[in-house]
C-alpha cells in the first residue's frame, strides 16, 4: 500500500516533534526550585541539568554546587526570608524562603525519596547520567507499590512507565507533583474526539 499524503505529512510532523524533543533535552534546566515554589525556612535543594560549564547564580550572585556527574548540577541553598530568583544560563525561577509568602508562591511538595540521595533513582552508566533501572518502573516501584497502581492510574504501570510524562520527580508546588491536569494527562494517548 503506498503512503498517501496525509500519512507523509503526519510522518513529517513527526519526526520534527522529535527533532525539537532532542533539541530540548540538551538545554539547561532547573528542576529544583522551581517557579512559584514557597519553601520553609532552611536550606533549599537546587537540581538542575546544565549545558557546558553554565553554573547558577542566586539574585545574580554565585553559589556553591557540586556536580555527581558531567552537565548534572545540585546543591543546598543556605538563603534569607524572602523572595529570590535563580538563574542557569537563560533559564529562571523566582521562588520564596520562610514564613508569609505572598499568593502568587504556593508551598513546595517535597518528593520524600529525595532525601535519600539521587542514586535512588539515577546511576551513571556508559559514562551518561541516567536512571538505575532500564524501566522507570522499576524505579519507582523500589517504593510505590504495582499492586495498588491501578486504583488511581486506571492502568497498570507497565502501560504508563514513563512516570516523568506525568510526575515531577524532583518535587513541584502542584497536588501529586503533576505536570498537568489529570485530563490533560489521559489526553496524552486519548485525544479528545
Ligand atoms: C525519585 C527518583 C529521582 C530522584 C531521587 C532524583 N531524580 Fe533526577 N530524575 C528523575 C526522573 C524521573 C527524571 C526525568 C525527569 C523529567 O523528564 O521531568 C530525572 C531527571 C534528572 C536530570 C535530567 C537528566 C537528563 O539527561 O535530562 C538530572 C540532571 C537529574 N535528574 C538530577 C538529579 C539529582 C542531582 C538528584 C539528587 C539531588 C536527582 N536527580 C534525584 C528521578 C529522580
Ligand atoms: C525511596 C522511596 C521512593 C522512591 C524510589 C520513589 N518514591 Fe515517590 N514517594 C515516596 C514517598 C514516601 C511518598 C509519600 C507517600 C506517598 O504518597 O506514597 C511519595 C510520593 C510520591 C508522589 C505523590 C506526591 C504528592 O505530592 O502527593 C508521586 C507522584 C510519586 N511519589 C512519584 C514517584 C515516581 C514517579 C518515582 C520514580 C521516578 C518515585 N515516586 C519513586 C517514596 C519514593
Ligand atoms: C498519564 C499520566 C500519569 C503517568 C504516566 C503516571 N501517573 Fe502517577 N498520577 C497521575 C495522576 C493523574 C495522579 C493523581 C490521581 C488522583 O489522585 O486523582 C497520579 C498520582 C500518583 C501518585 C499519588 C497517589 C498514589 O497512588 O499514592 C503516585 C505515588 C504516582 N502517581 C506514581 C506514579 C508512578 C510511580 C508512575 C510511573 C510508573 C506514574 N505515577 C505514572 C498520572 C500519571
Ligand atoms: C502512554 C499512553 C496512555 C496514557 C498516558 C493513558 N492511557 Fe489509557 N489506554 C492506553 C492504551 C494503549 C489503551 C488500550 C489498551 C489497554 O487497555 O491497555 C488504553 C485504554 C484505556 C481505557 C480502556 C477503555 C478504552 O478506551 O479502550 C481506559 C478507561 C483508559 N485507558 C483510561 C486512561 C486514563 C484515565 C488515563 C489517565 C490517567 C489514561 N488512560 C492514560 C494508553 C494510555
Amino acid at each position: 500500500m503506498a503512503l498517501g499524503a496525509q500519512s507523509l505529512m503526519r510522518l513529517a510532523l513527526a519526526l520534527l516533534g522529535i527533532g525539537l524533543c532532542l533539541a530540548a533535552e540538551s538545554d539547561n534546566e532547573i528542576f529544583a526550585p522551581p517557579a512559584g515554589a514557597a519553601f520553609p525556612k532552611g536550606p533549599v535543594r537546587f537540581v538542575a541539568r546544565a549545558v557546558g560549564d553554565a553554573k547558577p547564580t542566586v539574585d545574580g550572585k554565585p553559589v556553591p554546587t557540586e556536580s555527581p556527574h558531567a552537565g548534572v548540577l545540585k546543591g543546598e541553598l543556605d538563603l534569607p526570608p524572602g523572595a529570590h530568583e535563580i538563574a542557569l544560563g537563560d533559564k529562571k525561577a523566582r521562588f520564596f524562603v520562610g514564613e508569609g509568602a505572598p499568593a502568587e508562591f504556593k508551598q513546595f511538595r517535597e518528593h520524600p525519596a529525595m532525601q535519600t540521595g539521587c542514586d535512588t533513582c539515577h546511576a551513571v552508566r556508559n559514562d551518561a547520567w541516567r536512571f538505575k533501572r532500564i524501566s522507570l518502573a522499576n524505579v519507582c516501584s523500589q517504593c510505590h507499590d504495582k499492586a495498588t497502581f491501578q486504583k488511581k492510574h486506571t492502568h497498570e504501570m507497565g502501560v504508563i512507565q514513563d512516570c516523568q510524562m506525568c510526575h515531577a520527580p524532583h518535587g513541584s508546588t502542584a497536588f501529586a507533583s503533576l505536570k498537568m491536569t489529570k485530563d490533560k494527562a489521559c489526553q496524552i494517548c486519548h485525544p479528545l474526539k
